[in-house]
C-alpha cells in the first residue's frame, strides 16, 4: 500500500478528486495517511476531516524560523513513513531538505502545459491570465515530479484543454480543473501505486 501525504493550501478540489478516486477504485494500492496544510483556513483540511484522515496544520508562522519549519515538515513526513508526497495546490516552496529526502517521490499538479506558463510567480489565476494574454488556443494541466527548480522536474502526464474565445481566467481555470487536473492527478497516483512510472533523468516512461 502506497502511503501518501497530500499537501494543500486552499480549497482542495484536487484532494477531493484523489479521495473520490480511491473510493471508486480508480486508484488502487494507495491510501492517504495525512493531509498537511500551511493554512488553518484551508477548506482542504475540512475535507480531510470529513474523509476521516489526519488534517495537520504545519505553518511557517508557528516556527521560530524557516529552517525549523523545513525540518518539521520533513520529520512529519518521515515519521509517518510516507512513500509519496502529493502537492495539490500547495503554495509553500518545498525546501531542499524535503526534496532530497523524497527524490522522485514528490509530485505536483500545475494548471498549464509545462513549459508554458510556469515558473516563479506562475500560480493560481496568474497562470490562466498569462495563457489568455498570449492568446493560446489550448492550455491544460501537467503532473510532474518535483525537483529543486520551480516546475522543472520530470513530466509524468499532461492533458490539453481547449481555450474558448470568451474565456476569463476563472472559466479557463475551472475547465482545466474539471477536464484535466481532476483526471490526470488520480491517474498518475494509480500508476505510481502500481509501479508503472519509471524515471530516467528528465524522461518518464509509463507502463
Ligand atoms: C489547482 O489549480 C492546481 O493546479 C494548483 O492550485 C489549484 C488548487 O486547487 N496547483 P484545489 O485546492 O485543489 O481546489
Amino acid at each position: 500500500m502506497l502511503r501518501m501525504a497530500v499537501l494543500v493550501s486552499g480549497g482542495g478540489t484536487n484532494l477531493q478528486a484523489i479521495m473520490d478516486a480511491i473510493d471508486s477504485g480508480k486508484i488502487t494500492n494507495a491510501e492517504i495517511v495525512t493531509v498537511i496544510s500551511n493554512n488553518a483556513g484551508a477548506y482542504a483540511l475540512e475535507r480531510a476531516r470529513k474523509y476521516g484522515v489526519e488534517a495537520l496544520l504545519l505553518s511557517p508562522k508557528d516556527h521560530p524560523d524557516r529552517e525549523a519549519f523545513n525540518l518539521a515538515l520533513r520529520d512529519a513526513l518521515v515519521e509517518r513513513e510516507i512513500d509519496l508526497v502529493v502537492l495539490a495546490g500547495y503554495l509553500v516552496v518545498v525546501p531542499p531538505v524535503v526534496i532530497r529526502e523524497f527524490e522522485n517521490r514528490i509530485i505536483n499538479i500545475h494548471p498549464s502545459l509545462i513549459p508554458s506558463f510556469c515558473g516563479t510567480g506562475c500560480y493560481g489565476l496568474h497562470v490562466h491570465e498569462k495563457a489568455l494574454d498570449r492568446g493560446v488556443k489550448v492550455s491544460g494541466a501537467t503532473v510532474h515530479f518535483v525537483d529543486e527548480g520551480t516546475d522543472t522536474g520530470p513530466i509524468i502526464m499532461q492533458k490539453a484543454v481547449e481555450v474558448e474565445q470568451d474565456d476569463t481566467p476563472q472559466t479557463l481555470q475551472r475547465r482545466i480543473m474539471e477536464q484535466a487536473e481532476w483526471v490526470i492527478l488520480p491517474q498518475v497516483i494509480d500508476l505510481i501505486a502500481n509501479d508503472k512510472v519509471h524515471v530516467a533523468g528528465k524522461k518518464v516512461t509509463l507502463g
